[in-house]
């Protein structure tokens, strides 16, 4: 009796000084993530600074309206471009603690998609989008954007001499679910592998020499947040073919989105 009066507040200790952990090293990981976007971004920067620098000069040297005006809006344009990237970092960066509001999921992918393209394009990545709707779904954002990074950067590490990406959204209305799909032309997983990919600390690869990468912590954090959402994740893989990704979340009534409207369907196919 005296014993389980003094074990219980330990265990909930345990167990929230366990879930502290958890935040922690998602915190992190995603971290590690910026830190391995952080040279395309400066690539990025470095043209942006460029296109402001060359415009500000030759609206500078020509007195014309026309000129000038043409210079005002490729630096209003390069400023923008920069001011996206900028609030998209941050808000990847920040703690959003657990909260989960209904989201619009394209919405949520070309965000992130803001953040990787430069990466992408650097290692001769060709990025492909297809919308085929506009599902919704109550997800923590700055989560599942993690989820999204993990598994893009997954992918054009394993493109080495370049290939293409393909993220597709869709409503899958015989599940109930919205799917996000992250499809690479990379070299596919062997089926001994496949098996062990979610399990925590397995990796195929060597840090890289700013000690990035090969924690094998990225795919089972990935499946900790889906599961912690209702959602799952499936891979399926094909040696020499490359390997596709989905995530499936439980659909919501488009009520209060995130993004009301924000991004129109750029591309949709039938099928
Ligand atoms: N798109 C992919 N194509 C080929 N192999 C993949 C792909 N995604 C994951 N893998 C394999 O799964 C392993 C585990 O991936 P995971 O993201 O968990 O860890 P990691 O990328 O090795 O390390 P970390 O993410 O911690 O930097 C990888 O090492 C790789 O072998
Ligand atoms: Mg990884």
């Amino acid at each position: 009796m005296t014993q389980d009066v003094t074990e219980a507040p330990a265990i909930d200790d345990l167990q929230r000084t366990i879930h502290e952990l958890q935040q922690q090293l998602m915190q992190a990981q995603k971290l590690s993530s910026v830190g391995a976007l952080a040279s395309s971004i400066t690539h990025e920067f470095n043209n942006i600074l460029t296109t402001v620098i060359n415009y500000a000069k030759m609206g500078l040297r020509h007195k014309d309206a026309a000129t000038r005006e043409r210079a005002f809006d490729k630096i209003l344009g390069a400023g923008q471009r920069a001011a996206k990237i900028t609030t998209g970092m941050l808000a990847f960066a920040r703690n959003q603690g657990d909260r989960k509001e209904p989201t619009e999921l394209v919405g949520l992918v070309e965000d992130v998609l803001v953040l990787v393209q430069k990466d992408l394009q650097m290692h001769r990545v060709r990025l492909q989008t297809d919308y085929f709707d506009q599902p919704s779904a109550s997800v923590n954002t700055c989560q599942i954007q993690q989820v999204l990074m993990n598994l893009i950067v997954n992918a054009r590490q394993a493109m080495d001499g370049g290939g293409q990406l393909c993220v597709s959204v869709r409503t899958n209305q015989e599940e109930g679910v919205g799917e996000i799909a992250v499809r690479d032309t990379g070299p596919g997983i062997p089926a001994d592998q496949l098996r062990k990919i979610f399990d925590p600390y397995f990796t195929t690869k060597t840090a890289d020499k700013n000690g990035q990468g090969g924690t094998g912590i990225g795919l089972a954090l990935c499946r900790n947040i889906i599961e912690s959402h209702q959602g799952r994740i499936r891979v399926e893989s094909a040696v020499g073919r490359g390997t596709t990704f989905v995530l499936k979340f439980p659909l919501v009534a488009p009520a209060t989105m995130k993004h009301p409207s924000a991004h129109t369907v750029s591309a949709a196919k039938a099928g």
